[in-house]
Formats: C-alpha cells, sequence, structure tokens
C-alpha cells in the first residue's frame, strides 16, 4: 500500500508515532516507525497486534518496511485515534475527570483488559499515556512490553510508577499485576497526579512499593464506591486483587448501565475522520493561527491541504484559511 507520512502524533523511548494517509483512499491511520535495526519491540508488537480484534484495543492494520533517508524503517499502522491519549485527555479536562466520566472509562479500559486476559496476554505497560480516546470508545495501546503468560519469565518491564509490588521486586509480571497498574491509572484520572509522591527519587520510589507494604493514597474525594473499587485492584497481594470479570461487575462500573448513553452522547463530537477526502467545506472556518508541529514532503495535492495544529487537525482551503477537521476540546467536566 502506498501512503504518505503526515505529522507527528506522538514519541516513545524507541519509536514515533505519525498520522498517516493512503495515496490511493484517502483513509487516514496512525504509523509507528522505528529504525528496521533497533525494531525488535516493534515486532514483537506487530506480533501481539496482528491476533487481537476488540473495540477496547487499538485496531491493527499493517506494517512495512521502508528505506527514508538512506535509512531501513520498520512501519507498524494502526487505528488513528484522532483525540490522541487519557493523559491527553486529563489535561484537557483541566487536570480531573470527573467520577461518573472515570467510571465510564475504566468500564471500556477493564472490557479490553479481560480480552487480553483471557488470551493469556498481560500487556505490562497500563497508564493512562497507553490508552487512547477512539471515535468510538478508549483503546489500550501500546504492546511493546507485553507478554504471554505461559512465556517463559521474561525481564519485567513497563513504568516504576505502575508497578505492583511483585513487579517492583522483580518476582513475577503476571494478569494481576495488570490490575494494580488499572488501578494506578484510576487515581491519575481522578487526581490529575501519578499514584506515588513525585518527591524523592525514582529508586526510593520503586523501593517503598517494593518493600514498604503501602498502597498508593486513595482519594479521600472519591465516592465509597469507587474507594473500594480501587481497593480491590490495590491489594499488595496479587492473590488478592480482583479479576477483570469480577471488576466488571463490581457497583463502580456496573450502577454506570443507566447514565452510559447520556455520557456517550457527550463524546459523539469525539469521532475521528476516517479519510481526508471525506472531509468537505462545510465545517467553520477557522484562522490557522497555530504553529503547525511538522509537515513531511507532500505527494499528493489532497494530502497538502491537511495538517494538524497542536492537537487540532485542521484542512487548508482554497483561499488559504485552515478549517478544524477534528478538535477535541471540550467542556463537560
Ligand atoms: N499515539 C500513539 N498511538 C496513536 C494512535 N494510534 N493514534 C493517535 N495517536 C497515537
Amino acid at each position: 500500500m502506498a501512503w504518505t507520512r503526515l505529522a507527528a502524533v506522538g514519541h516513545g523511548s524507541f519509536a514515533t508515532v505519525y498520522l498517516a494517509a493512503s495515496s490511493s483512499s484517502g483513509d487516514l491511520f496512525a504509523v509507528k516507525s522505528a529504525e528496521l535495526l533497533n525494531s525488535d519491540f516493534l515486532q514483537t508488537e506487530q506480533r501481539i497486534l496482528s491476533s487481537l480484534s476488540h473495540p477496547s484495543i487499538v485496531g491493527y492494520k499493517g506494517f512495512d518496511v521502508t528505506t527514508e533517508n538512506g535509512k531501513l524503517m520498520y512501519n507498524l499502522f494502526m487505528e488513528y485515534a484522532a483525540c490522541g491519549s487519557l493523559a491527553d485527555e486529563i489535561v484537557r479536562r483541566g487536570g480531573r475527570i470527573k467520577e461518573v466520566t472515570a467510571a465510564f472509562y475504566t468500564r471500556q479500559i477493564v472490557r479490553g483488559l479481560e480480552y487480553l486476559h483471557k488470551r493469556g496476554l498481560v500487556h505490562c505497560d497500563v497508564k493512562a499515556k497507553n490508552i487512547l480516546i477512539g471515535g468510538d470508545g478508549l483503546k489500550i495501546a501500546d504492546f511493546g512490553c507485553s507478554k504471554w503468560v505461559l512465556e517463559s519469565p521474561a525481564a519485567v518491564c513497563g513504568t516504576p510508577m505502575f508497578m505492583a509490588p511483585e513487579v517492583a521486586r522483580g518476582e513475577t509480571q503476571g494478569i494481576s499485576s495488570d490490575i494494580w497498574a488499572l488501578g494506578c491509572t484510576l487515581i491519575e484520572m481522578v487526581s490529575g497526579a501519578p499514584p506515588w509522591p513525585t518527591a524523592g527519587d525514582p529508586v526510593s520510589t520503586l523501593y517503598r512499593i517494593a518493600y514498604s507494604g503501602d498502597s498508593p493514597e486513595i482519594p479521600s474525594f472519591l465516592s465509597a464506591t469507587a474507594k473500594d473499587f480501587l481497593g480491590k485492584c490495590l491489594r499488595r497481594d496479587p492473590a488478592e486483587r480482583w479479576s477483570t470479570s469480577q471488576l466488571l461487575k463490581h457497583p463502580f462500573l456496573g450502577e454506570l448501565s443507566f447514565g452510559f448513553e447520556i455520557i456517550k452522547e457527550l463524546h459523539s463530537d469525539f469521532e475521528s475522520p476516517t479519510s481526508i477526502l471525506d472531509q468537505g467545506p462545510w465545517n467553520s472556518l477557522e484562522e490557522g493561527s497555530q504553529t503547525l508541529l511538522k509537515t513531511e514532503t507532500w505527494e499528493d495535492d489532497r494530502i497538502k491541504r491537511l495538517s494538524v495544529f497542536s492537537g487540532e487537525i485542521k484542512w487548508k482551503m482554497r483561499d488559504d484559511n485552515w478549517i478544524t477537521i477534528r478538535s477535541c476540546v471540550n467542556d463537560d467536566n
């Protein structure tokens, strides 16, 4: 498939994620690229992602190898989530997500984790930055650390702040370690802060997680139901943590079914564009006053008009004005 790299939308330690467009159809997708020589983790992610299909998991769209500026690049194609990550969403909502919305989001993450865990897959790096906001809901992404439960023990992987005690001690990283990280992610959503105080160096935080006997502090402003839910995720003994199937029956997630449609409606304006050719001139006109993040060599006149401005996607009109085709700004918090 011929495609064009558009703007960079995210950076990881080993790869960069770009918005891309199919040259024939104009369909938009995301491409995660790394130099072929350093792409083992991306190839592992490709093998895992290509075996998965679920509404709460980022959709797989293929891969290829290209030569760019004399370098061989490995490219993993996936569904494009125009609103970025849950971490971006926390910032957009002023640093805190309301409990009812956090419960709605948590339910979708738990559904995705249930799907992975039933297949014997541990994600190993659950956190807001690795959850994407798609047009039809939240999507678990970034499988670079993931592993199969039955795989021979691999080195511990993930983000120290979100590591369960048994992972911090380097003992084991299993399905219940994802549940601990889910609890940390819920704290991140409702408080806008990491699960552990950031004062102190990462090594002493890791030591505290591993050996202190403490769990992250549960925010006092939460309802008793939300606190109870967090308590089930943040048990220090992995054998005592609830499974995804148990969590899906917890009242914190269950009681929400009544408000589901209402919240869904709140998010109806988050639908992603699927093709640059779908966008017409009936969108509201806006001055292109913001800084262009990054431009690439444009191959196609249709693609040339699409650009990403600080999280907003804009389309250039013939008169040189820009129209916004995707903005994730919301005021419902
Ligand atoms: N950042 C990382 N992966 C992404 C994706 N698939 N869509 C949008 N932003 C991303």
